[in-house]
């Protein structure tokens, strides 16, 4: 089918089944197009637990969609394709984390919203990218924090905050497909661009950026900068959302190899299933649920 029949068929599902379509910036370009909302993680966050309509259509990857059916258990949560997950969410399990708590019994569990549901119900308190300094700054002073799964946000907030950190070993395998001379490289080229690093991105990479932004930091960062040549060192996706929202500045991709496969499964055709069918479904069993949702709420009140 066109895809211009494809969007006239959301649109009209949309308003048959009362939806709102919430869109990652990493989303491929069609999918940001006919989204109602695009964010970053805490956006979409904020916003499926304040959105009034009864569906939502996630597009984004699992965790994701799992952390909006935990804010809004009252609502139907689409993901379009469910096995749209997050090889790094996946390389923290409960167990494992249960065992570390064992370990360490006065440490503060702070957990990046690229986690399970399980594992969110062992933490005391969830962070993004967006504010993850703030949320390990709010722990109280001297007591250690059990920070997973991401081993590069997890050592540059330590970076930024001076805290005792126990990290866990996990990574995105996206974000290391950017290396530090593609940065360098595109700097010969574009002498004045700024380089904006996702903290995601391995430690030298981050070391020769001009800063470390989350994806809504780096949205709101431009708006602010006087600069009009950007180097972008996160998932292409955020590219496109860049270019669209800053038409008259230019953005250069650090690496277009750093495409997450997983943000690229969902396509029109399978939002229009979604809204037909109205599933998938994302559910989380009402006890995870339950011990998740406290530790997402306060990630969602810290700024
Ligand atoms: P943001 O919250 O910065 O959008 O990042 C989400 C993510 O999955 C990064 O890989
Ligand atoms: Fe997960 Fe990396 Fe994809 Fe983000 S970009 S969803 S961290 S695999």
């Amino acid at each position: 089918m066109p895809r211009r029949e494809l969007v006239q068929k959301i649109l009209a599902l949309k308003a048959e089944r009362g939806a709102v379509i919430l869109a990652h910036n990493y989303q491929p370009p069609e999918i940001q197009d006919v989204a109602d909302r695009l964010g970053d993680s805490l956006d979409l966050s904020r916003f499926s637990a304040s959105a009034s309509e009864r569906v939502i259509v996630f597009c984004g990857v699992h965790f994701m969609a799992e952390t909006a059916a935990i804010l809004a258990p009252e609502k139907t949560v689409l993901l379009p394709d469910p096995s749209a997950g997050c090889p790094m969410a996946d390389m923290m399990s409960a167990e494992a984390l249960g065992a570390l708590k064992q370990k360490h019994p006065d440490a503060v569990v702070v957990t990046y919203v690229n986690s399970t549901a399980e594992v969110k119900a062992e933490t005391d308190v969830c962070c993004t990218s967006a504010n993850a300094v703030a949320v390990v700054r709010s722990v109280p002073a001297g007591r250690p924090v059990i920070f997973g799964p991401d081993k590069y946000l997890g050592g540059w907030v330590k970076k930024q905050t001076d805290r005792r950190m126990i990290v866990w070993n996990g990574w995105c395998p996206t974000h290391q497909k950017i290396f530090p001379e593609q940065i360098e490289q595109l700097r010969k080229i574009h002498l004045d661009a700024v380089v904006m690093v996702h903290p995601e991105v391995n430690p030298a990479v981050a070391e020769i950026a001009d800063v470390v932004l989350g994806t809504g930091g780096m949205l709101r960062y431009v708006k602010e900068s006087a600069a009009t040549t950007f180097i972008v060192g996160t998932e292409i996706g955020m590219v496109y959302r860049l270019k669209k929202k800053f038409p008259d500045r230019q953005f250069v991709a650090a690496s277009k190899h750093a495409l997450c496969p997983n943000m690229k499964k969902i396509t029109l055709e399978k939002v229009v299933s979604a809204l037909e069918r109205l599933e998938p479904a994302i559910t989380v069993a009402p006890d995870v649920a339950g011990r998740a949702r406290a530790a997402i709420q306060r990630m969602v009140e810290i700024g």
